[in-house]
C-alpha cells in the first residue's frame, strides 16, 4: 500500500496544509500498523536464502574451510567461496567514482578484518543457511594484528571525508600563536562507532535475464545502480532498487558492501530469486563505521578573548585496503573567526572495515573536539562559555572570507540561552547542587552543518481530475522525505497537498538524488519545484490559446497558481481551473519534467551553512559518578522549514545521536585478536527514554534568499554537532573534570566527585 492511500484511510482533510505545516508523517500509519514494506519484507517464488560466513581473525588468510560438510547439509543448496565465486565484470579492488569504495567479495583467500565475508552458504530456508554457514568451520594463518590508533605508521591521505582536502592553511599561523596571551592545547579521542540502523543491511536479489531487480534499503539508488551495473556488466538501467522504506541509513546504505554483491551473484548463478539479511554482528565490519579519531587543538588567545590562531591537527583510523578519513579537523574552518586556522590530517591504517560515512562524518567528531577545546580557551580567558563564542563567531566564512548565504547563529544563541536559562551560570565549576545533592553542570557548544545539493530530477502531472502524481526516486530512511517532498510539490503547483499522489523509493523514478548530506529535502525538493513549475508552464500556454479562456492571451503577463486554479497575474479576477483548461484542451494530464543543480556561482559566492546552539545540563552522582543529561536546549537555523514538525524530530534525532556520542556509543576492539567485543545492541550503548528525559528543539527563522529557489537548507545532522560538547563542557562544569576521549564514562569522573 502507498503511503497516500494509507493516509487517506482516516486523516481528516487539512485546511492550508501545504509547505510550512506541520503535517505528521503521511507513511506513519503504515509504519505503526506494520503494513509499511521493508527489503527484508519481501519473499519472491522460489527464493532462496544466503547467510555469509564471516572472518573470527582479523588479519591473516583462510587456509581451509568444510565445504563438504556444508554442502551435505540438508537444503544447502550451494556454497560460494574464493574457488567458485563467479566472475564479476568490474574488479572489486577499483573504486568506481564518485562514492566507491573496496570491497570484499570473495576475490581471494585473505582476511582484511574481523566478520569479512568469507564464504556464502545458500539455502532452501535461513535455518539451513545459518547451519550450513556454522558447518564452514574455517582454518586460518593469522598474522599479527592492528588493532590500535598507535599500532599503525600515520601517512599523509590525498584527502579526507569525500573528495576534502586534508590540509588547509590560513594566515600565518605561527605569528597568531605569538601574539595570544593565552594558549590552550589538548588532545582529544572519539572512538569507533557503528551506524546500527534499525534495520539490517538486506538484499532481495532476482534476475530476469539481464535485468535485476533489488529490494533493499538505498540512500542512493542512481549512483547504486550505476555501480551494480558495472559490477555485473550489464546497463545501469537494467538494474531496479526498490526502496520504499529504510529503517534507519546514517550514511551506511549510501554505499554498496560486499555481502549485497555475492547475494546478487548468487540469484544470478543458481537463477533463483536470492535473499540476505546481515545480522546485529555482521554489520561490525563490511558496511562502515565511524572511524576513530585521535585530535589535537592548539587554541590562542588575546588578551580580549579575541581568538588568534586555531590549529587542528587529527590523526584518524582508515583500514588497510582502502581510504575513507573522518573530516574531523575541517570542523575548525567554517565557524569561528580566527586570523589564522590550519587543519590537518593524518591517517592510520587498521585491520578494520573501511569506515564510511556515518551521521556528521567529520563534523560530529571534529566538533567534539572543538566545542570541548573552545571552552577551555573560554577558560583560560575566565569568559563565560557563551561570551567568548559571541565574541568570536565569524561574520564571514574564516579561511575564504565568503560571506554566509544567511546566518542566524546569533539568534540561535541568544534564544537557545534564555529557553535554557543561561543566565546567571557560575563561571567556575562544581557550583551548583539539585536538592537531590547531585552535582549539577551546565555547558554549551554551537551547532554547524554544510549544505549540499546532489543533481536531483522529478517529475509532475497535473490531471483532469484535479490531482496531481509528483516522482522522484529519493530514498525516506525515517527523515520525513514521504511527506515533506509532497508539501513542495503542493505548494509548487498551487494545490491542496491531499490532491498530490507522491511516488518515491524505486530507481525507474526520476533520480531523486542521494538522500545524505542532509541535503535531500533541498536536492529532491528543488527537482519537484522545477519539475512543477514546467507542468503548470504547460497548462498556462494552454489557456492562453484558447480563446475560451479568461486567461486568453495572457501569455506574457504570466501566472500564478492555488487552490488548483490559474490566475491572471496581473489580474486576479481572471481566473482557471486546471480541470478546465485540460478538459477544453481535450487532455487528460499535462507533465512536467526537470532536473536541479546548484549552479557553481552560488558556493563559489556564498558560505552555505546551516547552524544552531545547542545547551545541555548534566546531573552526575556523588558518591557513584553516574552522568546524566537532564535537559537539552537546541536553537537551530536552517532556511526555510517545509515542515516544523518533521524538522523538529530531526533536530531531537540530532541531538540525541549527540548525547550517543558523548556518553555512550564505542565499538571495542580486543587488540589481541581484532575483534570488535560488543557487536550487538545489548553492549554497544544507544540511548532510550530515560536517557534523554527533556529535549527541546526551537525553530529559529531564517530566509536564505541565495541558497536555492526553495530557500531550503539542511536540518538532519547538524543536531549532532555542538550537543557532544556541550554535555562534555556541562560535565565539566559539574564535577571540574575535562574529560577528552569519548564516550565520558562513569570511572573519568568518579575518583573526584
Ligand atoms: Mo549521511 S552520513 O549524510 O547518510
Amino acid at each position: 500500500m502507498s503511503p497516500e492511500a494509507a493516509s487517506s484511510l482516516s486523516q481528516p482533510r487539512r485546511f492550508g496544509s501545504s509547505a510550512g505545516q506541520p503535517l505528521t508523517r503521511r507513511d506513519g500509519l503504515l509504519k505503526v500498523t506494520g503494513r509499511a514494506t521493508y527489503a527484508a519484507d519481501n519473499h519472491p517464488e522460489g527464493m532462496l536464502y544466503a547467510v555469509t560466513t564471516v572472518s573470527s581473525i582479523a588479519r591473516g588468510k583462510v587456509k581451509a574451510l568444510d565445504i563438504a560438510a556444508a554442502k551435505s547439509h540438508p537444503g544447502v543448496v550451494e556454497v560460494m567461496t574464493p574457488a567458485n565465486r563467479p566472475p564479476l565484470a568490474h574488479d572489486p579492488e577499483v573504486k568506481i567514482p564518485p562514492f566507491g569504495f573496496r570491497v570484499e567479495v570473495l576475490q581471494d583467500n585473505s582476511v582484511r578484518y574481523a566478520n569479512q565475508p568469507i564464504a556464502l552458504v545458500i539455502a532452501e530456508t535461513l535455518e539451513a543457511a545459518t547451519e550450513g554457514a556454522a558447518l564452514l568451520r574455517p582454518q586460518y594463518e593469522t598474522e599479527p594484528v592492528r588493532a590500535t590508533m598507535e599500532s599503525g605508521v600515520p601517512f599523509e591521505p590525498g584527502a579526507v571525508g569525500v573528495g576534502s582536502p586534508a590540509r588547509t592553511v590560513f594566515g600565518d599561523i605561527e605569528a597568531g600563536f605569538a601574539a595570544a596571551s593565552h594558549i590552550t592545547e589538548f588532545d582529544y579521542a572519539t572512538p569507533a562507532q557503528y551506524h546500527n540502523a534499525m534495520e539490517p543491511h538486506a538484499v532481495v536479489a532476482q534476475w530476469d535475464g539481464d535485468r535485476l531487480t533489488l529490494d533493499m534499503p538505498n540512500q542512493a539508488m542512481a549512483l547504486s545502480c550505476a555501480s551494480y551495473g558495472a559490477f555485473f556488466g550489464v546497463p545501469a538501467e537494467n538494474v531496479l532498487i526498490r526502496s520504499p522504506f529504510l529503517g534507519g541509513g546514517f550514511g551506511s546504505k549510501a554505499i554498496l558492501n560486499g555481502p549485497q554483491i555475492l547475494a546478487i551473484l548468487a540469484a544470478r548463478m543458481l537463477k533463483r530469486p536470492v535473499k540476505l539479511v546481515l545480522t546485529r554482528a555482521q554489520m561490525y565490519g563490511p558496511v562502515g563505521h565511524r572511524g576513530e579519531t585521535r585530535q589535537r587543538l592548539r587554541l590562542g588567545a588575546d588578551a580580549q578573548g579575541r581568538l588568534t590562531a586555531i590549529s587542528h591537527h587529527a590523526v584518524c583510523a582508515t583500514s588497510s585496503f582502502d581510504e575513507f578519513l573522518e573530516p574531523a579537523a575541517n570542523a575548525s574552518l567554517p565557524l569561528y573567526a580566527s586570523p589564522a586556522i590550519l587543519v590537518e590530517h593524518q591517517a592510520v591504517r587498521l585491520d578494520t572495515g573501511t569506515p564510511g560515512p556515518m551521521r556528521a562524518p567529520g563534523e560530529a567528531s571534529g566538533s567534539a573536539a572543538l566545542e570541548a577545546a573552545i571552552d577551555e580557551a573560554a577558560e583560560a580567558c575566565g569568559m563565560d562559555p557563551l561570551e567568548f563564542r559571541l565574541v568570536n563567531y565569524a561574520e564571514t566564512e574564516p579561511v575564504t572570507g565568503k560571506p554566509f548565504s544567511s546566518k542566524a547563529l546569533r539568534e540561535c544563541y541568544v534564544e537557545g540561552a534564555k529557553r535554557f536559562g543561561w543566565s546567571g551560570r557560575p563561571l567556575a565549576p562544581r557550583r551548583m547542587r539539585d536538592d537531590d545533592g547531585f552535582l549539577v553542570g551546565w555547558g554549551m557548544g554551537t551547532a554547524v552543518f554544510p549544505c549540499p545539493h546532489f543533481p536531483a530530477a522529478a517529475r509532475a502531472t497535473l490531471r483532469a481530475d484535479g490531482t496531481a502524481l509528483v516522482e522522484t526516486a529519493g530514498a525516506d530512511m525515517g527523515q520525513g522525505a514521504w511527506t515533506a517532498l509532497p508539501q513542495i510539490a503542493a505548494e509548487s503547483l498551487g494545490v491542496h497537498i491531499d490532491q498530490v499522489e507522491f511516488r518515491s523509493g524505486a530507481s525507474h523514478l526520476p533520480d531523486g538524488g542521494v538522500a545524505g548530506g542532509s541535503g535531500h529535502t533541498a536536492s529532491a525538493g528543488l527537482a519537484l519545484r522545477n519539475a512543477s513549475e514546467h507542468a503548470l508552464a504547460q497548462l498556462a500556454e494552454l489557456a492562453a490559446a484558447d480563446p475560451g479562456s479568461p486567461l486568453f492571451g495572457a501569455g506574457n503577463a504570466g501566472f500564478t497558481s492555488r487552490d488548483g486554479r490559474l490566475h491572471h497575474r496581473d489580474d486576479e479576477s481572471r481566473s482557471q481551473s486546471f480541470a478546465d483548461i485540460l478538459a477544453r484542451a481535450g487532455r487528460a494530464e499535462v507533465t512536467g519534467s526537470a532536473k536541479a543543480a546548484r549552479h557553481p556561482s552560488v558556493a563559489e559566492s556564498r558560505a552555505l551553512y546551516s547552524h544552531g546552539a545547542v545547551f545541555a545540563e548534566v546531573k552526575v552522582d556523588p558518591d557513584l559518578g553516574q552522568i546524566r543529561v537532564t535537559r537539552l536546549v537546541g536553537a537551530f537555523a536552517a532556511g526555510r522549514i517545509i515542515n516544523p514538525h518533521l524538522a523538529r524530530s530531526q533536530y531531537l534525532g540530532g541531538m540525541i545521536w549527540g548525547l550517543s556520542f558523548a556518553l555512550q556509543e564505542e565499538a571495542i576492539t580486543d587488540c589481541r585478536t581484532g575483534r570488535i567485543m560488543n557487536a550487538d545492541l545489548a553492549e554497544y550503548h544507544v540511548p532510550v527514554n530515560v536517557d534523554a528525559p527533556s529535549v527541546e528543539a526551537i525553530l529559529i527563522h531564517e530566509d536564505d534568499p541565495h541558497i536555492n529557489a526553495l530557500g531550503v537548507k539542511g536540518v538532519g545532522e547538524i543536531g549532532v554537532t555542538g550537543t557532544v560538547g556541550a554535555i562534555a563542557n556541562a560535565v565539566w562544569h559539574a564535577t571540574g573534570v575535562r574529560v577528552r576521549r569519548y564516550p565520558i564514562r562513569i570511572e573519568d569522573v568518579a575518583m573526584v566527585v
